[in-house]
């Protein structure tokens, strides 16, 4: 694992989205994973500026994110279907059929799942993926206790994390309780994955995950077994380490 600290959170930002450019720049059709959340905010902003002044084409760019709410749709504003349009699709020249979400929607869940998976391989994997971690240390919506072997598939979300969430709801009763997401399976075979935190509250997490055993309870160090993970965090982050 790097690890690479940066001052602050613009910092982090900017560093991240450099690392997705390079990437583009290396391989135009880079299928790259994405997360939502707050972590990655700013390096999307980052991205947008760089593509603004066209130091970055997405034109055959493929993405995958990594989780999407299940039970609400498309046009839901909670949707992560919603949030990578506004935050990142919308200002970018990215091919719409070039963009995979899970369906929150599927009537056949293990079907659409499945399908996520081979669309995945079909297009030679993920060559760099994008994580954000949460409090709990899950990453995607692996939450602790998780299976290491699954893939795509249907999750409950955990008490915190739907807590957690709670804040872009109008009530915490609206916050959907399952998710479809990657599973570690899929994300342990991406080529490379970058992994960003910021912030006292994501600390902890960051301090097991990077020096705690390898464990199901904190399902983010399982990366210590990955062979190309960069980990970009600011200060405050990294302060347990
Ligand atoms: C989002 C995702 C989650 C978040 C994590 C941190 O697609 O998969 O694992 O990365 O919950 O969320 P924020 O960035 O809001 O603190």
């Amino acid at each position: 694992m790097r690890i690479i600290v940066m001052d602050n959170y613009d910092e982090m930002s900017k560093r991240a989205a450099l690392m997705i450019t390079s990437q583009v720049m290396l391989k135009p059709d880079s299928v790259l994973g994405l997360a939502t959340g707050d972590t990655p905010l700013g390096m999307y902003k980052e991205l947008i500026k760089l593509y603004n002044k066209k130091e970055v084409d997405f034109k055959e760019v493929r993405t995958f994110n990594l989780d999407e709410y299940y039970g609400i749709n498309r046009e839901n504003l909670q949707s992560y279907y919603y949030f990578m349009n506004s935050n990142l699709f919308n200002s970018i020249n990215i091919a719409r059929e070039n963009i995979n979400m899970p369906d929150g929607m599927a009537k056949d869940v293990n079907a659409s799942c499945k399908g996520y998976e081979n669309k995945i391989k079909e297009l030679g994997g993920i060559d760099m993926q994008v994580l954000g971690i949460g409090g709990n240390g899950h990453i995607g919506f692996n939450e602790p206790n998780v299976n290491f072997e699954a893939e795509t598939h249907l999750v409950n979300l955990e008490e915190q994390t739907i807590e957690a969430n709670s804040r872009f709801f109008t009530s915490i009763k609206d916050v959907p309780v399952k998710a479809i997401s990657m599973g570690i399976k899929t994300i342990m075979n991406s080529k490379k994955i970058i992994l960003l935190a910021n912030g006292l509250n994501k600390a902890k997490a960051i301090e097991r995950a990077v020096n705690g055993k390898i464990n199901p309870n904190i399902p983010a160090s399982i990366l210590q077994l990955h062979n190309d993970v960069t980990i970009i965090i600011d200060k405050e982050a990294a302060s347990k380490l």
